[in-house]
């Protein structure tokens, strides 16, 4: 029998309901050592606490993170608030001997997440950060055919994560649902909301970054706020793009912005290498496309694989081949591994310290946007 692993959860809105989702069926699919319960869900307004505990099968409330992490019965700390919350709970989880699972970006800035990191290494914690798009099994795959050596030496890593929800000048910044417009709650813009992701993925795929040079751009310069009624300066980057080094030589070319007309969540990545080129498109995530250039030429082209295949990662735990997964299930593939590597008295990456790193590129790109600067990347 798996043993039982009781989860706080704190946040009820797209994060808390994603991974809500992946606990209740993480055990429906995967045979793991642990299997989580739903012990507790956490909001500061009662009502909306409990009608979401309701929907979700949670056993109990509670409207102060502190109570939540004080209580005896709470194995695992589930962070599912704005980031300007992420340091102080996570630290305050790590000392009373908590597992975390937080959301990304890890912090507001690379000094607090390194505040972060120190805290649960010191603690000795599992730990990890919800990078969901790492475990998008044809992004998996990706990572396979590379290492692998399928395509030789890489020479340019392309990314994109374009949207257009905040073009109208009269969305307000701040409050319960445009927080992300907020500096104060969101740290940074489409660069620690969107571009940390393409970030975390590449790192991943394709090893460390070096060097970088970046531009972002506030195309609505005041909005009003929400909490106070004024019109405020919004201080996040509504678009940011930039190139840089990764440590084996190839080019990296990335952009990320809330003002591309006709796109809702259009992440992209390509992939050169010397053999073969990848490509991968969240609008068609069960698909990854391949060019091989050692294919025969009167049948060489770009191949689109359907990965739905058993011997596909993590694609034997679900249906037929043939049959597609979603959005929804990488947050299950998350939870599957942290369950099974915590069999294994590990913790599940990307760890904390994994997400430092992506930290400091986010960091390295506001100061180069700020300065005109190229930027080395820290550590
Ligand atoms: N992995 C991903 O793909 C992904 C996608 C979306 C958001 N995120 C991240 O998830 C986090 C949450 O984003 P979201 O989209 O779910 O936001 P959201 O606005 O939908 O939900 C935030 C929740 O936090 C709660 N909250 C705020 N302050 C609180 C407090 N003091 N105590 C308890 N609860 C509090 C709110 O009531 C709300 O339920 C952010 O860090 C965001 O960057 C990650």
């Amino acid at each position: 029998m798996p043993k039982k692993l009781n989860i706080g959860m704190i946040g009820y809105g797209f994060m808390g309901r994603a991974h809500s989702n992946a606990y209740a069926n993480v055990s429906h699919f995967f045979d793991l050592p642990y299997t989580p319960v739903l012990k507790a869900a956490c909001a500061r307004d009662a009502e909306k606490a409990q009608a979401f505990a309701n929907q979700w099968g949670y056993e109990s409330v509670e409207t102060d993170w502190r109570k939540l992490i004080e209580r005896s019965d709470i194995d695992a700390i589930d962070i599912c608030t704005p980031n300007n919350l992420h340091k102080e709970i996570a630290i305050a989880a790590a000392e009373a001997g908590k597992m975390i699972l937080c959301e990304k970006p890890l912090a507001m800035n690379a000094e607090e997440g390194a505040e972060m990191v120190a805290a649960v290494e010191n603690a000795g914690v599992a730990n990890t950060v919800w990078y969901n798009y790492r475990r998008v099994p044809a992004v998996t795959l990706a990572k396979q055919l590379i290492d692998e050596g399928r395509l030789g030496k890489i020479y340019h890593y392309r990314a994109n994560f374009l949207q257009d929800w905040t073009i109208a000048e009269d969305i307000p910044q701040g409050g319960q649902g445009l927080w992300r417009l907020d500096a104060a709650a969101a740290g940074s813009g489409v660069t620690g909301d969107l571009l940390a992701h393409c970030i975390d993925t590449a790192l991943w795929l394709n090893g460390s970054l070096d060097s970088i040079t970046a531009m972002t751009e506030t195309f609505v310069k005041e909005r009003e706020h929400a909490l106070t009624g004024k019109r405020e300066p919004v201080k996040i980057d509504d678009a940011c793009a930039f190139m840089g080094r990764f440590k084996n030589g190839s080019l990296a070319l990335f952009e990320s912005t809330r003002y591309a007309r006709g796109h809702k969540a259009l992440y992209t990545l390509e992939i050169n290498g010397e053999h073969a080129s990848i490509q991968w498109d969240l609008h068609d995530l069960h698909r990854l496309s391949w060019f091989d250039h050692r294919d025969e030429s009167i049948v060489r082209g770009w191949r689109s694989i359907h990965v739905t295949d058993h011997d596909m990662p993590y694609m034997d735990k679900w249906w037929v081949p043939g049959l597609q997964i979603g959005y929804e299930h990488t947050f299950v593939h998350h939870v599957a591994d942290f369950l099974a590597n915590l069999g294994k008295g590990e913790s599940t990456s990307p760890t904390f310290r994994d997400a430092l790193e992506t930290q400091h590129v986010c960091d390295s790109i506001l100061k180069s946007a700020a300065n005109g600067s190229w930027e080395k990347i820290p550590g």
